[in-house]
């Protein structure tokens, strides 16, 4: 996994640096105030130093600004209520585009999440689709049309914080018909 500290230039380094020490700082007075024996302060401490650190370590964002040429999108037809369902459902980890929630920037979620979009790209990116050669493409369909039928995808973890990713039958359906005829139209091309 990638992770890069979150600022770039050392001066916002050197705030974010200042900012961690000084909620360490108020959380060790917090911890004063407590009736806790030193052993559980400690660990405390200890715990405190771990969380606020891993806050300095942000994965690399999926957020490229470009909409790619080689789209599925811009490459072949995809009909508008298609196009909908894939953006809202599959395209915050099949495409170089995620549209991040506000707990990804909070670690470890945040790690967690980018491993699911690094993994989910690697197995079908959408934003490339129109570069696969024509075997790779309709073989990937098919494994869109298997996905559904299963009831495979969106996971499970992704539509419990994203319920409108929820498919109903019909947007399901009209997925797997949509696959099923870009791949005889893959499989017509000379
Ligand atoms: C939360 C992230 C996420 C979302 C949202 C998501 N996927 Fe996936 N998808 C994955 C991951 C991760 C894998 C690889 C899983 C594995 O192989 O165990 C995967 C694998 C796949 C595969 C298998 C590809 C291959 O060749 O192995 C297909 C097809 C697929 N997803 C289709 C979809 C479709 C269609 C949608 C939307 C309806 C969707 N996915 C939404 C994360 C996601």
């Amino acid at each position: 996994m990638q992770r890069s500290p979150a600022p770039s230039s050392g001066a916002s380094c050197l705030k974010v640096f200042k900012k961690f020490v000084k909620s360490l700082g108020g959380f060790y007075l917090c911890l004063h105030t407590l009736s806790l024996t030193p052993m559980t302060k400690k660990l405390l401490l200890v715990a405190a130093v771990l969380i606020l650190g891993a806050q300095l370590f942000q994965p690399t964002r999926n957020e490229s600004l470009d909409e790619s040429p080689d789209d599925i999108m811009v490459r072949y037809n995809v009909p508008e209520p298609i196009q909908i369902t894939l953006k809202k459902a599959c395209y915050d980890c099949h495409s170089n585009h995620t549209v991040y929630p506000w707990y990804s920037y909070v670690q470890p979620v945040g790690w967690w999440l980018n491993h699911h979009v690094e993994e989910g790209k690697e197995h079908l990116n959408f934003s490339e689709f129109g570069n696969y050669p024509l075997k790779k493409a309709d073989h990937k369909l098919e494994e869109v049309m298997e996905s559904q039928e299963t009831h495979w995808m969106p996971m499970d973890s992704y539509t419990w914080m994203h319920p409108e990713a929820k498919l109903t039958e019909e947007e399901r359906l009209a997925l797997i018909n949509w696959a099923k005829s870009l791949r005889s139209t893959l499989n017509q091309t000379p």
